[in-house]
């Protein structure tokens, strides 16, 4: 599933995002400077290895400052925010999804310490690189096409950013750590303050095992008075966050915790039901709007299909089918790929199942996984006839 695309630098404009023109002697529309951009960053993908080492060369040169922000290990990081960036100045042609995600990492690298000389570093440092890395099949266009996709991103992130007056970060204490499976941990994290979220969004967090690695967890809890966060983390093979959260975390460690992110809180419409469809740990944002729903006096009729590869997978199935025997207008159905004696469980991949129970016209549909689970899920809807303002979903996460 693809967000829209911007056909022509009016909508561009429009949208209030372009500002100035793209190559000499005249306005190129966002088409062309993504075109640009897409070209120039396909001839140096194969050496992004070396780009990004060079990028950060280049960027502490310039800002030597910007060093104390980054992990002491650079190895284990190096090309994480340098693909981020790219990710996002592949997608200037999206701005109805794009402004909003950026105006919250804007807030959101408050808590790294980055400042407005910063961004201009950065995009100098970027550009220079790529710029190395194309040779001779670099053009006048193509560097404004670049510069023109940075300044409208980093004009977004550090007007966001000086505009916020909250909290750059909060600190929480671990206030209980339970392993559910092997490779499946629940945290409860208790913050002074509480965190000014909504249920399905999500928080960076950095643990005192893994210092200056921030990683991005959803917390599976409707916000509450006294500050209590839990998460759901599995370990995922050689993950250096996860893999110390769930082995290693003990009530009493503190936790940094940056500002709320994520577009999936939603206006429900009146008279329509809720369709959630859960893969992995994206349980967890389903299961704060779960908490949120059953904390109202009006909660409409909702079916969670929740699915994994195997029974294993749905680690948290127990309190959800408590949930639902609590809660009569809710249905938990779980789904899994491989069959397994003597579990009770749909069979096939969480869109295949959906999908054999026709559109769900009458339902706001909530997805939530990982980004191929969610562009699976979504396409095979839409294959199926429901209709796409009724389906919700995180539009703007990094792989
Ligand atoms: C919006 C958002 C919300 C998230 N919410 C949660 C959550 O609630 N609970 C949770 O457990 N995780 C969640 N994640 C994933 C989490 O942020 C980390 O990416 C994950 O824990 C891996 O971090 P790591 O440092 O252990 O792995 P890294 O050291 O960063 O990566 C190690 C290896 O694992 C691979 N890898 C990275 N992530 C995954 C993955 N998810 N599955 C399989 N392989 C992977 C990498 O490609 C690399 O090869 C969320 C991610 C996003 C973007
Ligand atoms: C063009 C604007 C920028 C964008 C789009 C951007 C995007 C991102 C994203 C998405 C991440 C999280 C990566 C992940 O965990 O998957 C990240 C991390 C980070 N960013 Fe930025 N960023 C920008 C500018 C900057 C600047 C100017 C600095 C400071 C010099 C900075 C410093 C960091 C640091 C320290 C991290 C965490 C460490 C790391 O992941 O390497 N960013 N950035």
């Amino acid at each position: 599933m693809t967000a829209p695309r911007l056909n022509s630098a009016d909508q561009a404009r429009a949208n209030g995002l372009y500002t100035g023109p793209v190559g000499h002697g005249g306005a190129a529309g966002a088409e062309s400077v993504v075109a640009l951009i897409r070209e120039s960053w396909a001839r140096v993908e194969p050496e992004s290895h070396d780009l990004a080492k060079h990028f950060y060369a280049l960027l502490f040169e310039q800002a030597p400052e910007t060093r104390e922000l980054f992990p002491i290990n650079m190895q284990v990081q190096r090309g994480r925010l340098l693909r981020a960036v790219v990710h996002v100045v592949h997608m200037v042609d999206q701005p109805d999804q794009l402004a909003p995600f950026l105006a919250q990492l804007g807030r959101d690298h408050r808590k790294f310490g980055v400042l407005a000389r910063h961004y201009a570093a950065l995009s100098q440092a970027l550009i220079s690189a790529v710029r190395q890395f194309n040779g001779p099949a670099w053009s006048r266009e193509t560097e404004q096409a670049w510069v023109q996709a940075f300044e409208l991103i980093t004009g977004l992130m550090s007007r966001a950013a000086e505009a916020e007056t909250g909290p750059a970060s909060w600190l929480g204490r671990v206030i209980a750590h339970r392993r559910l499976s092997w490779d499946v941990a629940v945290v409860r994290v208790q913050t002074g303050a509480p965190i000014p979220y909504q249920a399905g969004q999500y928080l960076s967090v950095e643990t005192p095992r893994r210092p200056r690695l921030w990683r991005y967890f959803s917390p599976a809890n409707a916000p509450r008075e006294d500050g209590i966060l839990e998460f759901h983390v599995r370990a995922v093979p050689d993950g250096w966050v996860s893999r110390a959260i769930v082995a290693h975390t003990q009530a009493g460690d503190t936790w940094r915790i940056g500002p709320p992110m994520g577009q999936l809180p939603f206006h429900r419409t009146p008279g329509r039901g809720l369709l959630l469809v859960a893969g992995g740990t994206g349980l967890a944002p389903i299961k704060a709007m779960l908490e949120q729903l059953a904390q109202q006096s009006d909660s409409p009729r909702t079916e969670l299909f929740v699915g994994g590869h195997g029974w294993s997978d749905l680690y948290d199935f127990a309190s959800l089918r408590e949930l639902s025997y609590r809660n009569s207008w809710l249905n938990v159905i779980p789904v899994v790929e491989c069959e397994e004696p003597g579990a009770s469980a749909e069979l096939g991949t969480l869109a295949d199942v959906i999908t054999r129970y026709g559109a769900w016209v009458d339902r706001d549909v909530v997805v939530c996984g990982s980004p191929a689970m969610i562009r699976a899920t979504v396409s095979r809807m839409l294959v199926a006839g429901t209709p796409l303002d009724h389906i919700h979903y995180d539009p703007f996460v990094m792989d």
